[in-house]
């Protein structure tokens, strides 16, 4: 048996590691993507050698640009929210860990993949739908599934059993468990459990507090191509760097917390917080070049269908045929989404003060107070109402009746 494990390098996938060896007996072939999360990956290489990884079985990509460009993006053409207010970062970053580990296994000739996710959250769900969806026949190990390390305290007597360097922090009860990547933090869980309660402050890591923010707001420019975001005060940059950009400016202003009661796919209910800095600046930018380059008619069904569209990929479907339908009819819709956005970032606000566009359909001839345009008289509205007021007037006159 060969398995492909999704490895950080942190405890709990390194006891994975050793656990797959010595109760599986399997060869283990270990991955670490970097998604921006902001860690060195070498110690993980290390560590993974130290555990007894042959050099040949240890992968550790760069995925930062693919993440980016393949996978936030799109999302952000269709302005995803889940239940109003999450930004989907852990979500949107799983299938592409999926399909990266399944790519590992062809190459290696392994028959197992394995995640360290636990058996309560939607990241088994999502990881497992993207192997079994890229790859039907996969063998498929989660071992919080499965082991008897029900405690932390087994999980540490473990460590210490099979010499597995453990962090003097990690020693005792780690305060949250967190997930990071380039578009987000989020934290969940322990001292975070009880919703009424507010989150410690240290709990955030990529932004200062909105309070502690300059008095002096930044002004700064985003422009768009084809709904997405392609320079920064008009700097070409690449998606990654793009994104990794936004992250520092959200940080110093304060921009793109959440503190969240959300529903998991499995039923439950779980409280997160969430430091989105970057992202929230890029959805109130491209709602705004949106609002100039799309019809109304294409605008309101893509936020019809949006909620449904975060539904699938907080519930793990990105590889499905209903996601990629939505897909295609979202990346149509931004054809002509291309032009500059002026922003004010300040003391936690991201506040739109212009939006111009070469496809813009704005028309000020057509919506002036003054004296305007020809192509409108408004003479037609009279009759424009009258016809749509008369169900209402029907129904006003059989109350009338009634009464
Ligand atoms: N609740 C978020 C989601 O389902 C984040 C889950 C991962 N977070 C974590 N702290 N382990 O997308
Ligand atoms: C986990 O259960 O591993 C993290 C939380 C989630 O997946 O929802």
């Amino acid at each position: 048996k060969k398995v492909v494990l999704a490895y950080s390098g942190g405890l709990d996938t390194s006891v994975i590691l050793k656990w797959l060896q010595t109760t599986y007996g399997c060869e283990v072939v270990t991955f670490t993507a970097d998604l921006g999360q902001g860690e060195e990956l070498e110690p993980a290489r290390k560590k993974a050698e130290l555990l007894g990884v042959k050099p040949d079985n240890i992968y550790v990509d760069d995925l930062r640009e693919e993440f980016v460009r393949d996978y936030v993006f799109p999302m952000f053409r269709a302005n995803t929210v889940y239940e109003g207010q999450y930004l989907l970062g852990t979500s949107i970053a799983r299938p592409l860990i999926a399909k990266r580990q399944i790519e590992i296994l062809r190459a290696t000739g392994a028959d197992a993949v394995c995640h360290g996710a636990t058996g309560k959250g939607n990241d088994q769900v999502r990881f497992e739908l993207s192997y079994y969806a890229l790859e039907p026949d996969v063998t498929v190990i989660a071992p919080w599934r499965e082991w008897d390390l029900t405690s932390r305290t087994r999980l540490i007597e473990f460590a210490e059993q099979h010499q597995i360097p453990i962090a003097k922090d990690k020693r005792g009860e780690a305060p949250f468990s967190v997930d990071a990547n380039l578009l987000h933090s989020s934290s969940e869980g322990k001292v975070l459990e009880d919703p009424s309660l507010p989150a410690p402050e240290d709990v955030h890591m990529r932004t200062i507090a909105p309070e502690d923010a300059p008095d002096e707001p930044t002004l700064m420019s985003i422009d768009f191509e084809q709904g997405d975001a392609v320079a920064i005060d008009g700097e070409k940059l690449s998606p990654a760097t793009l994104l990794a950009r936004l992250n520092e400016l959200g940080r110093a202003n304060g921009i793109g917390r959440l503190d969240l009661v959300e529903n998991r796919f499995v039923g439950m209910k779980s409280r997160g917080v969430y430091e989105t800095p970057g992202g929230t600046i890029l959805l109130a930018a491209h709602r705004a070049i949106e609002s100039i380059t799309l019809d109304r008619g294409a605008a309101h069904l893509k936020d019809e269908l949006m909620p449904r569209y975060a539904e699938l990929i907080y519930n793990g479907f990105w590889f499905s045929p209903e996601r990629e339908m939505l897909q295609a009819a979202i990346d149509l819709s931004q054809k002509e989404v291309s032009g500059r956005v002026r922003l004010k970032l300040y003391k936690g606000n991201v506040i739109v003060t212009g939006r111009e566009s070469p496809n813009s359909l704005y028309d000020q001839e057509l919506v002036t107070f003054e004296d305007g345009a020809v192509a409108y008289d408004h003479r037609d509205a009279a009759g424009f109402i009258k016809l749509n007021a008369l169900r209402l007037r029907t129904l006003g006159a059989r109350r009338r009746r009634g009464a």
